[in-house]
This record gives structure tokens, C-alpha cells and sequence, in this order.
């Protein structure tokens, strides 16, 4: 990893170490990619104001989320599948996390159970929700989840019916899944370190589900019946259930909209999180970092705002706290560690964005994470550039 001095290097290793189906889940958005570009093409509109001569000697990245002390405003963000990009890949994410001290999200949808990532690593961990229409289910994973002592339930609300996204189907990321296509299979020959990798881990399968469902073991059976259970009349109504069976710290994730910013406040969630997928889920929405200054202008007061969407660097996650978010969540930027080289790859990743954080804070003239507020920008932003819609 010595040769690494940016995100794009990881993602270029992980693009040659993973096959291409698996490559593609994670790299790709939903039909014609237009929000997942906007995420990016918005956030480099923003600019930053270069300040001199401050002395900036001592600057510290430390933070609380939620309350809790964090050696920087960041977040590991929850990927489903993510132990299908590097074999037991939840636990070598969740260890880096944690030694570089951040919350690390366990998905719904991971390979590894939650079980089997708290008893492989020290601290706890964070564990992301989807509500399946199997209310039972739903009601047996959140105990699970506090049985595992899981420090914060992260309510994903942005996926009652699912965005196509094209790439997944052409690779045969399907259900049920047809990864025995022949392009796949001289894809995976090429591929060594990852077969043998996926080859001496059982962790192979949605460790949540599997095996806590009569009938549902195999990968098929298993994406089968989580196709089916995505509930599209999930509502508000829903949440407050949901409230009342979690005793924790709530963030709700997927608000793109001051009207839901404001109906998250009323569900009493310690949290909500400016999110629209990573450009996965409603193509043609704005991106994240457009509709942020006016929801925690709206909100902000009220609720912990975090952001995620687009993050690249630590000028990135600069722009996004100058806006308001008070940390952020990534999932592309340390998956593509991930993959690239395990628990390794992931301290990289978290490594290149806290240096450059700390240069840019530099650069800007602060040395408090505190301290950056929207006066590290120019005012392109009021005169230029994003605008987002009001409610
Ligand atoms: C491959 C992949 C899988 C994801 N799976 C989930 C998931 O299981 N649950 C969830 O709430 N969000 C999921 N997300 C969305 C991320 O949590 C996060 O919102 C998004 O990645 C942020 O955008 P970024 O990738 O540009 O940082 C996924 C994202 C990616 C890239």
C-alpha cells in the first residue's frame, strides 16, 4: 500500500483485483448514472478559500458523533455485500474502523452476521436496518442487534422499491443471482488473489438472513425471498414501531427533502443522514450535497445532520462540513480500500482522507473540525452554482 497517495489509486487496484461483477455493483448507480455524477460534479463546483499566515501549528481532526468522542467527522457507511469484494470483508472494514477510531455500519445485507463481526472485533459497531415486510423478521434482527450491543441503529428509509441498476443485471448480479456466466467465469480466472480469498472463507452468503429463515439457506433461496420483502408501504407510521422496540441512538438515513428532514426530527431520531444512495436508488435526484445547506438550515438545530454522497477525499468531506454536516459517511472510498487490500486497504483509504482533511483545514486557516463553517468557501456557492430545491 506504500504507493497509494490517493482514493483513485485504491479504486484502480480494486478494479484489478475484483471481478468485474463485483467491481461494478460498487462503482455504478442506478439507469443513466445522472445523480451518481451530480453527486461528484456538484462537489467539485465547490471552492475553497485559501487563507495565510494563520498559524495552524496545531490542528486536530477529533470530534464527538453522537456523542461519542471520534478521531475524525467520519463514518463507515453500510454496504450490502461487502464480504463479496474481499473475503470476510466486514470484519477487516469494522477493524479498521475501529483502530482508526470511527463508527463502522454493519449493513442489513452484509455476508458477515452481526454476530460474527462482534465477536471478531473490540469496540461496537453501528447496524443499518432495512425494514423487510416480515415484521417478525425485522423485530428478531433488532434484537439481535442490541443482544450484539450495537451502538446505533441506522434506518435506511430511501429503499421501499429497489433502482435498477443496469451493470448489475448485464454481470448477472440477479435473482437469483447468474454469476456462472461463462464472461464471469474467464473474469474470475483472472482474478487469483480474490478466488482464493472468496475459496477458504465460508462467508459466503447474507449472514443475516441465512439460516434465520425456514427454507432460505442457499444464495438463491436467500436473495429470493430479501427481493420479495422490500416493503413499498412502508411510511412514517412504520418508524415510530421501530422507535419503540430500540432503545439506542437512532439516525435516519436517506433525506433528501427539507419536508422529511422535518418529519425525521418528529420520530425523536438522535440522527439523520443527507443521503440519496450514493446515486443507487431515485435517478434524476438532486445530489446530496445540493440539498444539504437548506436541511440543516431547517433542521439543523434540532437533529444531528450527517451527509453522505460523493465523497472522494478530505476535501470533499472539508465541503460537505463547511456546508453543515456535522460528520459524514463514505461508501465507495473505503470499499475500493477494501478491495484493493482488506483491513490494509481500509486504514489506507481512512489514512488519505485525514491527511488531507488536515492539509486543507490547513490551507483554509482552521484547526478545529469545529471551526469550518461556510466561511472556508468563496461565495461561489451563493452566486454560482448549486441550488436546491425548498420545500
Ligand atoms: C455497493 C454499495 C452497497 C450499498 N449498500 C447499502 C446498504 O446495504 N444499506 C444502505 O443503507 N446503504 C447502502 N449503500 C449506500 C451507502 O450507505 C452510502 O449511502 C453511499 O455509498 C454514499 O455514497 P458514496 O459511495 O459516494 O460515498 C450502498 C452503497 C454502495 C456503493
Amino acid at each position: 500500500m506504500k504507493d497509494i497517495t490517493c482514493i483513485e489509486d485504491l479504486r484502480l487496484i480494486h478494479k484489478r483485483r475484483v471481478p468485474k461483477a463485483f467491481f461494478d455493483y460498487v462503482d455504478r448507480g442506478s439507469y443513466a448514472e445522472e445523480t451518481l455524477r451530480a453527486n461528484r460534479s456538484d462537489m467539485e463546483r465547490l471552492k475553497f478559500r485559501q487563507r495565510i499566515l494563520v498559524d495552524i501549528a496545531k490542528r486536530e481532526l477529533d470530534t464527538t458523533i453522537l456523542g461519542e468522542q471520534a478521531s475524525m467527522p467520519l463514518i463507515l457507511a453500510p454496504v450490502g455485500s461487502t464480504g463479496m469484494q474481499y473475503a470476510d470483508g466486514e470484519i477487516h472494514a469494522c477493524r479498521a474502523a475501529q483502530a482508526a477510531g470511527i463508527p463502522y455500519t454493519l449493513s442489513t445485507m452484509s455476508i458477515c452476521s452481526i454476530e460474527d463481526v462482534a465477536a471478531h472485533v473490540e469496540k461496537p459497531f453501528w447496524f443499518q436496518l432495512y425494514v423487510m415486510k416480515d415484521r417478525g423478521f425485522v423485530k428478531a434482527l433488532i434484537e439481535r442487534a442490541i443482544a450484539a450491543k450495537c451502538s446505533a441503529l441506522v434506518l435506511t428509509v430511501d429503499l421501499q422499491v429497489i433502482g435498477q441498476r443496469h451493470a448489475d443485471i448485464k454481470n448477472g448480479l440477479t435473482v437469483p443471482p447468474q454469476l456462472l456466466k461463462l464472461k464471469n467465469i474467464i473474469d474470475f480466472a483472472t482474478k487469483p488473489g480474490w478466488v482464493s480469498g472468496m475459496a477458504r472463507t465460508k462467508r459466503r452468503n447474507f449472514g443475516n438472513i441465512a439460516g434465520h429463515l425456514p427454507g432460505a439457506q442457499d444464495l438463491a433461496s436467500v436473495s429470493g425471498w430479501v427481493a420479495s420483502q422490500f416493503d413499498p408501504s412502508l411510511n412514517w407510521k412504520d418508524i415510530e414501531w421501530i422507535r419503540s422496540i430500540w432503545p439506542g441512538k437512532l439516525v435516519i438515513k436517506g433525506i433528501l427533502d427539507v419536508a422529511d428532514a422535518r418529519e425525521a426530527v418528529k420520530t425523536g431520531a438522535e440522527a439523520l443522514v443527507v443521503s440519496n444512495h450514493g446515486g443507487r436508488q431515485l435517478d434524476g435526484a438532486p445530489s446530496s450535497i445540493s440539498v444539504l445547506p437548506d436541511i440543516v438550515q431547517d433542521v439543523g438545530s434540532q437533529i444531528e445532520v450527517l451527509f453522505d454522497g460523493g465523497i472522494r477525499s478530505g476535501q470533499d468531506l472539508m465541503r460537505a462540513l463547511a456546508l453543515g454536516a456535522k460528520s459524514c459517511m463514505i461508501g465507495r472510498a473505503y470499499i475500493y480500500g477494501l478491495g484493493a487490500g482488506g483491513q490494509e486497504g481500509v486504514a489506507t483509504a481512512l489514512d488519505v482522507i485525514g491527511k488531507e482533511l488536515s492539509v486543507t483545514m490547513g490551507l483554509c486557516g482552521v484547526n478545529r473540525i469545529a471551526d469550518i463553517d461556510r466561511r472556508v468557501l468563496t461565495d461561489y456557492l451563493q452566486t454560482n452554482a448549486i441550488s436546491s430545491p425548498r420545500s
